[in-house]
């Protein structure tokens, strides 16, 4: 599943590094005189961009802010609706009332991702942005996706952060819409403990979210640092040189835990009993990141035997459902009670998505379980499939 599981010493190496060759400098900017010509936020963000062949990458302190960097680069303002999905985290949403923008939340379907159709009835004239979520590994329905997005001239904004690596038709998830944001917390794909990244290959929006996420910075190469240029009002949102030394060296190790969670994940869904459950629609089975498996039963009373018998068995799940408070937009009254500009009725909303959530189970992938341990998983998984 995440990185953290690989954190070792190419890791600690880098962040030494720091100390050894450039005096121990965090700051991702100046103090030329101290850092022997090492930049490693900034090397990180060279390294991803080429590993994802996209033009820019910025990087920043959370996926949560990510999202908000990249809708002030796109423009996004208060009272824009944004389209999002009711499976996602909390921090989706987050960012669009962050900004002050409308989020008009709609269902999902088999693919666990923003349902197209109930997308394209969700469009109206004030829809700025859409913002489709690649959950738990499995890329969204992109090319119905960004038809819509065409056809209304309404920009596309891929929250890629649970599927950092998956790919869409050999694309990388973060570069088929207009811009991509990842998360880097500590139980992503990759990890630098906590950070985010902005990618795109629009100039324009790189040059405001470079700018804005460091106090509007224009980085002028006529002028120092203390008498730079800015024109925008930007805010602090800098990752520092520890979290891009060790980014470096977790995305050394991106292939290989990608095909370890695809190896893995494999090897259960091929010989798991089928006969109660269906799986998760995959819209690429090839680039599915394969950190989680998901199916669903006929019921959620089925689900719910399957579960307890799991955890009796000293398993658990991912997100659905030991997370789901956090996950499912049916459980926020906390952010929507008082926000008078949400559009719909949410205490009503969002039917399709929890009938599906409430018979669903998913269950994460380790990179470092060994052949014996996926067999023994392999074993509890059907004969909870035989009693129940
Ligand atoms: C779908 C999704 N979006 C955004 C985020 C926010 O990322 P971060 O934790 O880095 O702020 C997460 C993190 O869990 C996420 O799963």
């Amino acid at each position: 599943m995440p990185g953290y599981e690989l954190m070792g010493v190419e890791e600690r190496e880098s962040l030494n590094e720091i100390f050894e060759t450039s005096n121990g400098v965090l700051f991702p900017h100046g103090f030329d005189a101290l850092r022997n010509g090492r930049f490693r936020v900034r090397e990180f963000e060279k390294a991803f961009s080429d590993k994802f062949s996209c033009k820019h990458t910025q990087a920043v302190t959370s996926g949560t802010v990510a999202q908000l960097v990249a809708m002030v680069a796109m423009g996004i303002k208060q009272g824009d609706e944004v389209i999002t999905q009711a499976h996602t985290f909390v921090a989706t949403v987050e960012s669009i009332l962050a900004i002050g923008a409308v989020p008009v939340i709609v269902d999902v379907d088999d693919t666990y991702n923003i349902d197209p159709i109930a997308l394209e009835n969700a469009i109206t004239s004030k829809t700025k942005l859409i913002v489709p979520v690649h959950m738990l590994g499995n890329p969204a329905s992109m090319d119905k996706i960004l038809e819509i997005g065409k056809k209304y001239r309404i920009p596309v904004l891929e929250d890629g952060c649970e599927a950092l690596g998956a790919t869409y038709k050999g694309q990388n998830v973060g570069t088929l819409g207009d811009v991509g944001v990842f998360s880097l917390d500590f139980a992503k794909t990759i990890t630098t403990g906590e950070g985010g990244l902005v990618i795109t290959n629009n100039s324009y929006y790189y040059k405001i979210a470079k700018e804005f996420h460091d106090h509007g910075h224009e980085s002028n190469p006529d002028f120092p640092r203390g008498r730079d240029t800015r024109s925008i009002v930007g805010m602090n949102y800098r990752m520092s040189e520890m979290q891009g030394a060790v980014g470096m060296a977790q995305l050394k190790k991106l292939d290989f835990i990608i095909s370890k969670n695809r190896e893995h994940k494999s090897f259960l869904k091929s010989n798991m009993d089928k006969s109660k459950i269906a799986f998760r629609n995959i819209t690429d089975v090839e680039g599915d990141l394969g950190d989680t498996l998901i199916f669903n039963f006929e019921n959620a009373s089925l689900a719910n035997q399957f579960l307890e018998l799991y955890i009796a068995s000293g398993y658990g799940t991912k997100n659905i459902p030991d997370a789901i408070d956090w996950h499912f937009s049916g459980k926020w009254n906390h952010m929507f009670a008082n926000v008078t500009s949400y559009r719909d009725t949410w205490k009503t909303q969002w039917s399709k998505t929890a009938e599906l959530l409430a018979r669903s189970i998913a269950i994460p992938i380790y990179v470092k379980t060994i052949k014996e341990e996926l067999e023994k998983h392999l074993d509890v998984i059907n004969s909870i499939m035989a009693k129940i």
